[in-house]
């Protein structure tokens, strides 16, 4: 087959390059999606099960560190584009062990860039869009929001890590001309997320009646875009941006923790036959995170007016897809938790 584009798509068994992969395969049958992952504790094949026989998708076992591995991709496909979502994700585990964020995040990044840049040489036509997070502009206080030109000021092991990325994303561009674009997004939320970021965790504990962790007083806030709409933001800034930028995606909708953990657990009680208010009793707040970010908001308005692009739907209706989602599909939750997921809890409330 004369594919139009051979795209790798690093972390695609992961819970947002899942999603990804998803819109790529099914609206894009022209296309070979090549999913490269490692597999770590936060990438599971499972994800794709709807797509992993369709003619379009290949999946290769490899680590972006491993200059082997992603030559051998870059050869055995003959890769036009580069999609780059593999990364360790989440800020709790930098912050316990910051060398395996420098490790993927930083250097797997440029391994992935070096190989890019040898394979296509000065060939035109190829991109490499690196997907990246609004926490590499630090904190705001109560007003603001973040644009595209606001100065980098990461503060936890994990958004240094993604900055540092970054920073080398556009030196390759600047320095050796690589075609790139960048994407910063703010929290995702919805279905195949792994049950330790703040919503999945919530909704996990729920369903099993177990204390739901508030970090501090709960009122830090973050900004939630449904991962259907990043991923069709992705696909948008891919094929549509402009080389050599960054744009900003986020859907304008800022909640702190505690209403948001308040807002779930009504809609779960609702959900689970339970008395109003039940929920709401589980709520414990424990010591705080270290060093942590009191408020992220995005502005979107690059993507928006230059790319038209908008959120499909609203947090609500989000948020109980998503509710729906994992209540029914409890296995999926039950796999993914079975290896060492009560360990890392027990290991990371110890001090709490
Ligand atoms: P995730 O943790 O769910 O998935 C990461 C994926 O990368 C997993 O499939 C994992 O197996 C894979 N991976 C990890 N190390 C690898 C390696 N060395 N080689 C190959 N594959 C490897 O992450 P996510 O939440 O889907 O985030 C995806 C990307 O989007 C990350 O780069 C993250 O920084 C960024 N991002 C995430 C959010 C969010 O809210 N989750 C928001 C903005 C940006
Ligand atoms: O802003 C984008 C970023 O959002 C992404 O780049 C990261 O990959 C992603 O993990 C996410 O980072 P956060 O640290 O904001 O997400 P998390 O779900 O871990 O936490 C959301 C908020 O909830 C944060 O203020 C910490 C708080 N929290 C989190 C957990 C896991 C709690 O209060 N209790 C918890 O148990």
């Amino acid at each position: 087959m004369d594919w139009k584009k051979k795209i790798l798509v690093t972390g695609g068994a992961g819970f947002i390059g899942s999603h990804l992969v998803r819109l790529l395969v099914n609206k894009y049958p022209d296309y070979l999606v090549v999913n490269f992952d490692k597999l770590t504790y936060a990438g599971n094949l499972n994800n794709l099960d709807d797509v992993k026989d369709h003619k379009n998708y290949v999946f290769v076992k490899g680590d972006i560190c491993s200059n082997s591995d992603v030559k051998e991709a870059f050869e055995s496909y003959d890769i036009s584009d580069v999609i780059h979502l593999a990364a360790e994700s989440h800020v709790d585990r930098s912050i316990e062990g910051p060398i395996e964020f420098v490790m993927t995040n930083v250097v797997g990044t440029v391994n992935l860039l070096h190989a890019a840049r040898n394979h296509w040489g000065k060939e035109d036509g190829h991109i490499f869009h690196h997907v990246s997070t609004d926490e590499v502009y630090g904190s705001l206080g109560a007003e603001g929001l973040f644009e595209e030109t606001t100065a980098y000021d990461p503060r936890s092991p994990y958004s240094a890590s993604k900055a540092s990325s970054d920073h080398f994303v556009n030196a390759f561009h600047h320095t050796y001309g690589m075609p790139i674009k960048i994407s910063n997004c703010s929290n995702n939320y919805g279905s195949h997320q792994f049950p330790e970021k703040l919503i999945p965790l919530m909704i996990h504990n729920i369903v099993h009646n177990k204390a739901l962790p508030v970090y501090g007083k709960g009122e830090n806030i973050r900004d939630w875009l449904w991962v259907v709409d990043h991923a069709s933001a992705i696909e948008t800034i891919f094929h549509e941006g402009r080389i050599g930028e960054s744009y900003n995606v986020g859907g304008l909708n800022e909640w702190t923790n505690i209403d948001l953990v308040r807002f779930l657990c009504k809609m779960m009680d609702e959900k689970l036959d339970r008395e109003p208010g039940t929920n709401e009793k589980l709520i414990s707040f424990v010591t705080d995170r270290a060093g942590h970010d009191l408020r992220y908001a995005i502005d979107a308005t690059k993507l928006e007016e230059e790319l038209k692009w908008r959120p499909s739907i609203t947090f609500e209706e989000g948020l109980e897809k998503t509710v729906d989602w994992y209540l029914a599909n409890q296995e999926w939750v039950e796999q993914v938790t079975s290896g060492d997921y009560q360990a890392y809890y027990d290991n990371m409330y110890s001090d709490r």
